[in-house]
């Protein structure tokens, strides 16, 4: 079944744990995170990338999302990942996206707020939430604290944005670490938890840290997204491994992207989820 985060990360927020986000690049990618999430019977964020539009287009990634989605044993939310292109993610709010992260980060606070309004009108007019930035999470080469999100300035913004989430920037980058795990800046984190009435999701998530990680979600952080560590695991695991065939080989990859999507689920205590009925 398909469903928006909106009760997810509410719930989340409440009990003090997260829920991963997963970017999936092909079908072997969803499969194995879909199986992850059944064989722990917990709701799922799927997530298409735009920056992965050259690998699938947002058809196909729609078309995949929508078909496993809804077959899934457990709850799916179907995200479309740092929509940069307004055009672009108000098609995929009418095309059936749940969830949608517009990011305006780059642009100027003004700038970040028009565009960010304008399309969490346009999707909650369609049943679809919102999530937003400010402040940014670069890659390594990008990433500083001048960047980092200022408590005031996530308060404005989520007031004038109607923003359903927000990512915020406290330390992490997108990618793997050249320097080890990074430190991030909880004191600031907590403040803005304190402050803010709304979600608040943890980009660049891969190898920042378990503890890290924990203690990000334990100070306020409700969704954590995941990518790279999905797509090493996937191409290590060939490396050590032995195979015959094809299918032989994508079920390894199968197997290792599940392993560590359970294992990130473990991390963010997404086992406090309780279904209600
Ligand atoms: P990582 O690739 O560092 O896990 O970041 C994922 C991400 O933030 C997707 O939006
Ligand atoms: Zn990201």
């Amino acid at each position: 079944m398909l469903i928006t985060s909106k009760d997810l990360l509410k719930n989340a927020r409440e009990n003090h744990y997260a829920f991963p986000h997963f970017n999936y690049w092909d079908s072997n990618s969803i499969r194995a995170e879909i199986s992850a999430a059944e064989e722990l019977n917990l709701p799922v964020i799927l997530a298409w990338a735009e920056k992965h539009s050259s690998e699938i287009s947002i058809y196909d990634a729609l078309t995949l999302g929508k078909y496993f989605g809804s077959k899934a044993k457990v709850p799916v939310v179907l995200h479309l990942d740092h929509g940069t292109n307004p055009d672009l993610v108000e098609w995929g709010i009418e095309n059936g996206f749940t969830s949608v992260m517009i990011d305006a980060s780059a642009k100027s606070f003004d700038e970040n707020v028009k565009i960010t309004k304008e399309i969490a009108n346009f999707a909650h007019k369609r049943g679809v939430v919102v999530e937003s930035e400010i402040g940014h999470v670069g890659t390594n080469s990008t990433n500083d604290s001048s960047m980092y999100t200022e408590k005031d300035a996530a308060l404005k913004f989520a007031e004038l944005t109607e923003t359903d989430s927000l990512a915020i920037s406290i330390g992490t980058s997108h990618g793997v670490y050249k320097q080890g795990t990074p430190k991030l800046n909880f004191e600031r984190l907590a403040d803005i938890r304190e402050t803010l009435p709304i979600p608040l999701v943890l980009h660049g998530g891969s190898s920042s840290g378990d503890e890290n990680l924990n203690k990000a979600i334990r100070n306020g952080i409700t969704k954590v997204n995941i990518y790279t560590d999905l797509a090493n695991a996937s191409m290590q695991s060939l490396k050590n491994s032995n195979f015959n065939n094809e299918p032989e080989m994508a079920s390894i990859q199968r197997k290792s992207i599940s392993e560590c999507a359970k294992h990130y689920f473990k991390v963010f205590e997404t086992t406090k989820y309780k279904y209600q009925v």
